[in-house]
């Protein structure tokens, strides 16, 4: 085993997003052997806090009607917005809350590293902010991104196990070559999940709740299919990186996610292998014959 040494990762490509050959944007010379740093305070401009301030008014605004409770009451434990947070004093709140941590990361970290953190209720934040001129959009996720979008719900105790059971989850489909069936239910939930409420559709994800646009969009828009959450047919249907999404899956509740979740993957990866060669994979934006769709 390797000894955490600094600078070991230098160099070591990170996972990004979909693909392309964009080089990652942090230091990653900073990072430990388990891809954590410490939070770079000093390295905040007056600029970046101003940014921070801005990107969370403008969300924060929107979320009521949009936003699931568990998300609105919990947005405050990020503090006061004045500032970016520190992650130290987050991770305080949390740890009583649920047991989990935030950790640094200089940005996107190779699956494996980041299955691990998840594993251990470490959840690793991007410690840069986005510049002023990315303000409506950033290719790779930022600490707004990071701590806005996702912190919110590891408060919830049932959606912060969910979250670890995924990172061993991941551990586990590394060794069985299934992470990219894997990483659509992460697409699909943590990122663009939508959940069914007395009130309405309501967003839990966090690629739409760190969005200024998409989050009315996930919810208002006649343009997207909504689809009620289906484990194997998740893991069946591709995503799109670059634009809204065109499919939104929809939960009940956090239980319902947590216990379809929960059986061993091992014989649904082998079954879903299978219906893929023989039927293929499900496109975005298509909804099958009989499923059961959220209409707006
Ligand atoms: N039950 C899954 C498995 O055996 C692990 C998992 C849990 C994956 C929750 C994702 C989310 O692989
Ligand atoms: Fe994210």
């Amino acid at each position: 085993m390797e000894a955490p040494v600094k600078g070991v990762n230098l160099g070591v490509a990170p996972v990004t997003y979909g693909t392309g050959d964009r080089p990652p944007r942090g230091d990653y010379g900073r990072a430990s052997s388990d891809y954590t740093c410490e939070q770079d305070y000093a390295q905040y401009t007056e600029a970046d806090h101003d940014t921070y301030r801005r990107l969370y008014a403008r969300q924060v605004q929107q979320l009521p009607g949009l936003a699931c409770d568990e998300f609105i009451h919990a947005v405050q434990q990020l503090g006061a917005p004045a500032h970016i947070p520190r992650f130290d004093a987050i991770s305080e709140k949390l740890m009583k809350a649920t047991g989990w941590q935030v950790v640094g990361v200089p940005g996107l970290i190779p699956e494996e590293a980041f299955f691990a953190l998840l594993a251990e209720r470490k959840f690793p934040v991007t410690d840069w902010m986005r510049k002023p001129e990315e303000f409506d959009y950033v290719v790779e996720p930022d600490v707004f991104h990071d701590l806005f979008g996702h912190v919110p719900l590891l408060f919830n105790p049932v959606f912060a196990d969910y979250m670890q059971a995924y990172g061993a989850g991941g551990l586990k489909a590394s060794r069985l070559d299934a992470c990219e069936l894997l990483a659509r239910l992460y697409w699909y939930t943590v990122e663009f999940g939508l959940i069914d409420t007395p009130q309405g559709l309501r967003a839990y994800g966090a690629g739409i709740l760190s969005s200024a646009g998409e989050l009315r969009h996930s919810i208002l828009s006649k343009e997207p299919r909504r689809v009620a959450f289906d484990l194997k047919r998740l893991m069946r249907s591709r995503y799109r990186i670059d634009t809204y999404q065109a499919t939104y899956f929809v939960i009940d509740s956090f239980e319902q996610l947590f216990k379809a979740t929960a059986p061993d993957f091992t014989p649904i990866y082998r079954e879903l292998r299978e219906t893929i060669a023989k039927e293929g994979e499900i496109e975005a934006g298509v909804v099958l014959p009989g499923e059961r769709e959220f209409v707006v």
